[in-house]
């Protein structure tokens, strides 16, 4: 197999971070020349061959303190793709002493010379944490209820896909669990600054503290939450976070937030159903929607998920090398 380098889409650097924390801080043009890369290895993946060797004798360290199938698989293999050596370290969180075992893991992988750690925490702000302490250029891949900007980029990037063209000017419902949930965090922040509006929709339990200040409409109704929606995003109510209980019982939640064909028909008519998975059938969406091959974009994002940590690791490695790149 030959391993072949793919051209940049543009000669501009692909970024101007040694790392890639959060969506929050980033700019329009940021977000659009990841995606824009992501575009050139959407296209490659879909070769017989998909081995590049932009980060060919790179390493990369997937550290995981979090369970994950799709997201460490998708970083597995877009390492893979791209050339480096991977190597995935899954730490049981009941066994971490907060803190100082986390650092004391990161300063012991630091020393092996890592070029990027991708790590997952249960804590928000513990990447950020660690980020400071190693040389490498850190991704984060989900730390607490905080951020998942892979996630949100790999949503932007399978709508604009869809679409063909970009999210200015859209109604984006995003649905369930969003007290919990990381995903949504990433994703109302890079809504916002690629211009389209935002709404949250859950019962008030499930809405965090502030969220008006992030310059989302809130609905606690579906049918006001959804009513003429472009793209609806359901999330997994994510009870591992739940500290008591968040909703009277799961056949009133689907009865009342489920996303069924009855309560899409308020939406645009051809609105898209989106999801980040891990999906709960019957709880959050009902399965005839999540398996709607013309409306349900759910098997997309995961195909544009490897494509886009392919672009953010060849992003990062670039800006290992430019003197200007600063921290995020
Ligand atoms: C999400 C996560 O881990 O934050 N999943 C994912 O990355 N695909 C959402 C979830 O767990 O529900």
């Amino acid at each position: 197999m030959t391993a072949q380098t793919l051209p940049q889409t543009s000669p501009e650097p692909l970024f101007r971070f040694r790392h890639l924390l959060g969506i929050e801080g980033l700019q329009r043009a940021d977000i659009e020349r990841l995606l824009d890369q992501s575009d050139v290895y959407v296209d490659a993946n879909r070769q017989g061959d998909k081995k590049h060797s932009s980060l060919r004798g790179r390493t990369l360290i997937n550290l995981f303190f979090e369970n994950s199938t799709r997201t460490r698989t998708s970083f597995e293999l877009a390492g893979k793709r791209l050339g480096a050596d991977v190597i995935n370290m899954s730490v049981a969180t009941s066994s971490i002493k907060k803190g100082e075992t986390l650092i004391d893991t990161a300063m012991t992988l630091n020393a092996m010379h890592p070029d990027v750690l991708v790590v997952r925490h249960a804590d928000s702000g513990a990447v950020h944490l660690l980020a400071e302490k190693v040389n490498c250029s850190v991704i984060n891949a989900g730390d607490g209820t905080h951020e998942h900007p892979t996630q949100a980029l790999l949503d932007a990037l399978t709508i604009r896909r869809r679409l063909g063209h970009g999210l200015e000017g859209l109604t984006v419902a995003i649905c369930g669990d969003i007290a919990h949930s990381r995903v949504a965090r990433s994703n109302i922040h890079l809504m916002a600054i690629m211009g389209a509006r935002v709404r949250a929709v859950a019962p008030p339990t499930l809405i965090p503290v502030g969220l008006e200040r992030m310059g989302v409409e809130i609905h606690h109704d579906m049918e006001r939450g959804l009513a003429d929606a472009d793209i609806i995003m359901m999330l997994r109510l994510q009870t591992e976070r739940m500290k008591g209980s968040f909703v009277p019982s799961i056949r009133e939640y689907y009865r009342l937030y489920g996303l069924d064909y009855e309560k899409l028909k308020v939406a645009k008519p051809d609105a898209l159903i989106m999801h980040p998975g891990p999906m709960n059938r019957g709880v959050e969406i009902a399965s005839e929607v999540a398996d709607d091959i013309d409306r349900s974009l759910i098997r997309e994002q995961v195909e544009m998920g490897v494509a886009v940590r392919m672009a953010c690791l060849e992003a990062l490695v670039s800006s290992q090398v430019a003197p200007w790149a600063k921290n995020q």
